[in-house]
């Protein structure tokens, strides 16, 4: 800056300069901040923002066919709960916090339904087939409901069904004491008597309002 043209006509064109810049800068920050906070648009789900319920508008690849071994020691296909909504989760019964509080979950959703709930089977899927066996499914499962049926298998057949539910599952290394834990994905799915995904619950969706979306779904059939 040698030489300004006036003093007084740069200092006002300079304060100038600064208002618009500021503004402008404002008006950035609010659009950024509009795009950030929005939900995804033009995405195939719709539900109850901050629920942790996922209502599925059309039709997604999740779910399909399965073989597996329940807690009885019964082998049995998706086809043995033809007709029935399943209430779907991927978990293990060494699981030390998620697992236990998302069956529960699912425990009290399906006792605040009352006799509705019987429409609905869940199902816990083993991710963790090399120690859950029939015998330690059964001794797990009836803490959260009665009807809550324990699945397991080989590894396989474990691994099918994680990749066609898109699970991801994978064991920690072992401790000192040979235990060991398994990541995993932790989403309950409602799957309609059509086999097609209705409803994705996240993690810490409240029995509340898995049960409300559960009803919900069963009187849209
Ligand atoms: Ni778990």
């Amino acid at each position: 800056m040698s030489a300004p043209p006036s003093p007084a006509s740069g200092g006002s064109s300079r304060r100038l300069l600064i208002v618009v810049l500021a503004t402008l800068l404002v008006a950035l920050l609010a659009v950024a901040a509009v795009l950030l906070l929005r939900p995804a648009p033009s995405s195939p789900v719709a539900g109850e923002p901050g629920s942790g319920v996922v209502r599925i508008a059309g039709n997604v690849e999740i779910g399909g066919p399965f073989a597996l071994v329940d807690h009885t020691g019964r082998a049995v296909t998706d086809a043995s709960f033809a007709g029935k909504f399943l209430l779907i989760y991927f978990g293990f019964t060494h699981c030390p916090d998620v697992c236990p509080t998302e069956l529960q979950t699912i425990g009290v959703a399906l006792d605040s339904l009352g006799g509705a709930g019987e429409a609905v089977q869940p199902l816990l899927i083993s991710v963790d087939p090399a120690r859950d066996t029939p015998e330690n499914l059964a001794a797990y499962v009836p803490a959260f409901h009665p009807r809550l049926i324990g699945l397991t298998g080989s590894d396989e057949q474990v691994a099918a069904v994680a990749k066609a539910y898109r699970v991801y599952y994978a064991k920690t290394p072992a401790g000192p004491d040979g235990n060991y834990n398994v990541d995993h994905t932790s989403f309950v799915y409602l799957m309609g008597p059509d086999g097609r995904l209705r409803s994705l619950f996240r993690a810490g969706a409240s029995p509340e309002a898995v049960a409300r979306e559960i009803r919900a779904q069963l009187g849209a059939g």
